[in-house]
């Protein structure tokens, strides 16, 4: 392998740009080339590539988003757009690549290692925590502290006017942001999607609350939750059926994307970035970079898009048992 490349891929998350960083670093470090592939796999198949080398990197260890940029991209999801793609990798004499993203990102990757067979290591960069063959995926704990900030914010001023606030979460159709973030925030509930609480249920919690002493009260919703239809519902249920609280809503959004990593993040994609470049240089491919136990492990693509990680058990109890 002489020149390797290096894209970010689907919804942006914090501790992207250290693993590009750490890529084009380890590249330096062996002594082979880096391309920088910009706008996702968009980029790839227009070319949109620039030679990185460890000086390209300075100063980005601790920012937000991708300089790369990212895409969804629509093209790279049929024949022709890969094609292309594959076309401009070898006009710039690329032998493989490593893709930071989600699991679409991964799909494609995936779909184009076996037409034609160009080597690609995934890292998993996502806030949602939702890829099978890694306990953390980078941007995770820097949007649950995101989450856990905002609440604690939101916390204050429920407790001054004595009200509930349902806040919505991310997450797709997965919980591991919200239950986190219920635990840390000390939320009196938590609606996740692996779990359907059901309305009664959300209303007899309420209530208890309210007769244990609580004055102001945190539901903590995920944004793939199916108690209600969304967040708003849930509210207008709750006042109709419960009208002793003073309810607010909260939407957290794409907050929960940005801001500067964490040192957790930060250091995850620095050992998962030297991972992916080692793993090509050995031969590999196809597989994606995860953290099991505290060790650099390698799943098949293919699994690690296939299934989720499963929510934690343990943690769903622990809620229970806190929100007493
Ligand atoms: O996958 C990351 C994520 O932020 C999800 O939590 C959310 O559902 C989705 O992306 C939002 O996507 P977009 O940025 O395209 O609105």
């Amino acid at each position: 392998i002489k020149k390797l490349a290096v894209l970010t891929s689907g919804g942006d998350s914090p501790g992207m740009n250290a693993a590009v960083r750490a890529v084009v670093r380890t590249c330096a470090f062996m002594e082979i080339e880096c391309m920088a592939i910009y706008r996702g796999y968009e980029g790839m198949i227009e070319g949109d590539f620039v030679p990185f080398n460890a000086r390209s990197v300075n100063n980005i260890i601790n920012k937000g988003g991708t300089i790369l940029k990212s895409a969804r991209c629509e093209e790279f999801r049929t024949p022709e757009g890969r094609q292309k793609a594959y076309d401009q990798l070898k006009a710039a004499g690329i032998d493989c690549f490593v893709v930071i993203g989600g699991d679409g990102s991964f799909r494609g990757a995936s779909i184009f290692y076996k037409e034609f067979g160009i080597p690609v290591i995934g890292i998993p960069g996502t806030i949602d925590n939702d890829i099978f063959g890694t306990q953390f995926t980078l941007g995770f704990d820097t949007a649950l502290n995101t989450v856990v900030e905002a609440i604690d914010k939101i916390r204050d001023t429920a407790s001054s006017h004595s009200r509930l606030f349902f806040v919505e979460v991310m997450g797709r159709d997965v919980g591991h942001i919200a239950l986190n973030a219920g635990v840390a925030a000390g939320a009196e509930e938590t609606l996740i999607p692996e779990q359907n609480l059901g309305l009664e249920r959300l209303l007899d919690s309420l209530k208890r609350s309210k007769k244990s002493g609580k004055s102001s009260s945190i539901v903590v919703v995920a944004e793939g939750d199916k108690t209600g239809k969304n967040v708003f519902e849930l509210k207008e249920y709750v006042e109709k059926n419960l009208p002793i609280y003073d309810v607010r809503v909260s939407v957290l959004g794409h907050i929960q994307r940005g801001g500067s990593p964490t040192a957790f993040d930060r250091v995850l994609a620095s050992r998962m970035g030297v991972k992916a470049v080692e793993s090509l240089l050995e031969g590999k491919a196809n597989l994606m970079v995860g953290i099991v136990a505290n060790e650099m492990v390698l799943t098949p693509i293919d699994d690690a898009v296939k299934g989720h990680t499963k929510i934690d058990r343990e943690l769903i109890r622990v809620s229970d048992i806190m929100t007493i």
